[in-house]
């Protein structure tokens, strides 16, 4: 049977999310010269818009042309000499990819590998940096949103174990798939180093990773030995000082970036958070009827951006993906690694709404019943459609008063 491609694809898988017919429309301008004596007119303003995305005065903001990958890398290479102790956790697929990165930067990894379905081990980190007396832990690693298994962890609460043991290890944190999404406070919560990538919240097509780094970070780069070419934070402050790039930057992006934090401004920081908040509700109101677990283990941590599902044992989570995608032209995510085959994600992040989760969630049930999973048909969306009826009430109540 030929795929089915009318309409539009379903895209929910978590990243790349979709990209607003007026960001698409922004990216599209013509190629511009990027040395330009009036080029900072782009650029300035991004740096302003993307500090008040992370919630900082004071950071530093990187725009690398790179996914979210090469924020990673910047991060090591800039902050951090080899040899140098860092702690981190793995729970999933990218904090574990993390993890590779830093071990094979030759850092030594002081590695908790926690249960995937749970976040960072909150109590283990302030057991080793308790007897860290030395203060030989130079990085405290966090992954905000684990985007395989759909857990949030809590960065305030590593901020407030450092401060409460006087700990002065840099905090560097993964926030891909929560930036633009999730509450997300740099200043607050004191965070050192926040990694984004353009194509989830900032609902762009991938090709930028969007970075910021506190002062005391920055101060940390002139003592660190690590090599660093591309990734280079002085390189780039260098140019970024007269608004331009040391190399050729993806000035389309720029403007797709102009454009994305236009309209997150105009919905609002808290309201975006809010919204993915409403949208997650009804989404895991959808799989409890289903009848199915999360992978997600606490509700303390489940993710308003991500839902993991767990097919029931001898199923196959591959065949729910496989007839989604090609039987209804929805896309869906996989299982990565541990959990292949064993769960299928929703994204329910960047530009979304109460309808395209009713969508992922009909077409999710149509492939669960294809693929033998025993679901009641229609019973995930009116879970769904209840929510939704409700947090409309709400609004209307709110807006009434
Ligand atoms: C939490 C998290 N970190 C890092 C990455 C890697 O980002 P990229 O694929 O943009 O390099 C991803 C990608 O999905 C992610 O979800």
């Amino acid at each position: 049977m030929a795929r089915n491609t009318s309409g539009y694809n379903g895209l929910f898988i978590p990243g790349p999310t979709n990209v607003p017919d007026k960001v698409r429309q922004a990216l599209n301008v013509p190629m511009q010269d990027m040395r330009a004596s009036d080029f900072g007119e782009l650029t300035f303003p991004l740096f302003a818009g993307v500090k008040k995305v992370l919630r900082t005065q004071t950071a530093e903001v990187f725009l690398f042309p790179a996914s979210g990958t090469g924020g990673w890398e910047a991060t090591v290479a800039n902050l951090f000499s080899p040899g140098d102790r860092v702690l981190m956790s793995s729970f999933g697929q990218f904090s574990m990819l993390w993890v590779d990165m830093c071990e094979r930067f030759g850092l030594e990894v002081e590695h908790c590998a926690v249960e995937w379905g749970l976040g960072v081990p909150h109590d283990e980190y302030r057991r080793i940096l308790e007897a860290d007396k030395a203060h030989t832990i130079k990085g405290v690693f966090a992954c905000h949103n684990e985007t395989a298994t759909g857990v949030t962890s809590d960065i305030a609460a590593i901020r407030a174990i450092l401060d409460d043991l006087g700990h002065p290890a840099l905090l560097c944190v993964d926030g891909v798939s929560s930036l633009g999404s999730l509450e997300f406070r740099m200043d607050d919560w004191g965070v050192d180093v926040i990694v984004g990538g353009s194509q989830k919240g900032f609902m762009l097509p991938a090709g930028l990773t969007i970075m910021g780094v506190s002062q005391k970070a920055m101060e940390r780069r002139v003592t660190a030995t690590m090599p660093r070419t591309f990734f280079s934070f002085d390189d780039m402050l260098k140019h970024n000082a007269t608004g331009h790039f040391p190399y050729t930057p993806p000035t389309q992006l720029f403007h797709g970036l102009q454009a994305s934090l236009k309209m997150m401004f105009e919905e609002g920081l808290d309201n975006i958070v809010a919204r993915h908040n409403r949208l997650a509700t009804a989404v895991r109101a959808g799989v409890h009827a289903w009848g199915l677990e999360l992978c997600a283990k606490d509700p303390a941590t489940y993710s308003d951006t991500v839902s993991a599902i767990v097919v029931p044992e001898h199923m196959d989570s591959g065949a729910v993906l496989k007839a989604a995608y090609e039987r209804y032209n929805l896309s869906l995510g996989a299982g990565l690694s541990k959990v292949a085959g064993k769960v299928f994600r929703i994204g329910h992040l960047g530009n979304l709404n109460e309808i395209m989760v009713l969508q992922a969630l009909a077409g999710s049930e149509m492939a669960m019943r294809d693929s033998g999973i025993n679901i009641e048909l229609g019973s995930g969306v009116a879970a769904a459609q209840a929510c939704f009826i409700q947090s409309a009430d709400e609004q209307q109540i709110s807006r009434a008063a």
